[in-house]
This record gives C-alpha cells, structure tokens and sequence, in this order.
C-alpha cells in the first residue's frame, strides 16, 4: 500500500466512526426526549391530583350513605306533606317525597334528579308514580323507570314517620 491508500483507509475510518457515534448521539436524545415527557407527564399528573380538590363521584345520581335528614311536617315549608297525594322536593337535599294517596298516607322518597337530563321530577297521585317534564320519563314509586329516555333508576331513600312529633326521617 501507499501512503495515498492509507489516507483513503483512514478517512472511511473516520466517516464509519461519525456514523457510529451519530447513531448513539440519536439513542442519547431520544433517551433524554423520553425522560423529560416522563418527567412532564409525571408533572401533570400530580398538579391535577394535588390541588386540593375532592375526587370526584364517579356515580353523582347514588347518593347512598350521604342522605339523612328530618323534616317536621307542622312547618309551613312541609306543610304540604300532611295532604295525602301531595309532594315536596327538598332542593338542598336532592330528595323529592311523596305522600301517597293511601291508608296509611304511606311516605315516598327518590332522588329528585331524573337520571336522563337532571331535571327536576314531579308526583303524580293517580298514577303514584314520578314523572320527569323534561322529555317524560316515568318511574314507579320505587324509582324504577317505566319509561325512557330515562334508562337509570332514581335512588330511593328510607322514610320513617313520627307521629307524635309530626316529622319525617329521611335516611339512605
Ligand atoms: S331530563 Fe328527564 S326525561 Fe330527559
């Protein structure tokens, strides 16, 4: 070989060694690019989970466990609910109760959501149901639809009447 050759021999030399170093260079970025949207990801995520606010109920309409209250009947706010057939809805309770049209004066609580649209139900004493006049929907006096476009139950509550002290326990 001459002097010549070995220049040329030295230069492909250096070009594969550029290539190989080019190639890890671009292993090395994408390693960094990868780690830094980790670490923004990382970032995001613990900003929207640490800022204070309660996580959310991924079910709003079941209201179980939160409803407990009691109204008396002789407040002319209640009033209504010492008429057989007549209902009231509580709004800072989300609760509509019904007294039916029955014997006893039995007492109905639901949600007074309607699970399509969260429209605000009705009572309707001749049929003893719930209607939603919204697009509606209907509900037995359980709260089970009976016509759409609802398609969920209303959640319903527990009631006990005191007599004597003329009040309702609304309680989930
Ligand atoms: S909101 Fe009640 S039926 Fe649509």
């Amino acid at each position: 070989m001459n002097e010549t050759s070995n220049t040329n021999i030295d230069t492909i030399n250096s070009i594969e060694q550029n290539k190989t170093n080019q190639t890890i260079d671009r292993k090395e970025f994408m390693k960094q690019v990868g780690l830094s949207f980790g670490a923004i990801m990382l970032m995001n995520c613990l900003q929207s989970c640490g800022d204070g606010g309660d996580i959310p109920d991924p079910n709003p309409t079941n209201t179980t466990g939160k409803v407990d209250f009691t109204i008396n009947l002789n407040d002319a706010a209640n009033a209504a609910l010492k008429t057989k057939g007549n209902y009231l809805v509580i709004k800072a309770q989300n609760v509509i109760i019904a007294r039916v049209n029955d014997t006893n004066g039995t007492f109905l609580a639901v949600d007074s959501r309607c699970t399509h649209e969260q429209t605000t139900i009705n009572y309707r004493s001749s049929s003893n149901d719930f209607y939603c006049p919204n697009h509606g929907s209907t509900f037995s006096s359980t709260g089970a639809v009976t016509k759409g476009p609802a398609s969920l139950a209303l959640t319903r509550f527990n009631t006990s009447f005191d007599a004597t002290n003329n009040t309702l326990r609304v309680f989930a």
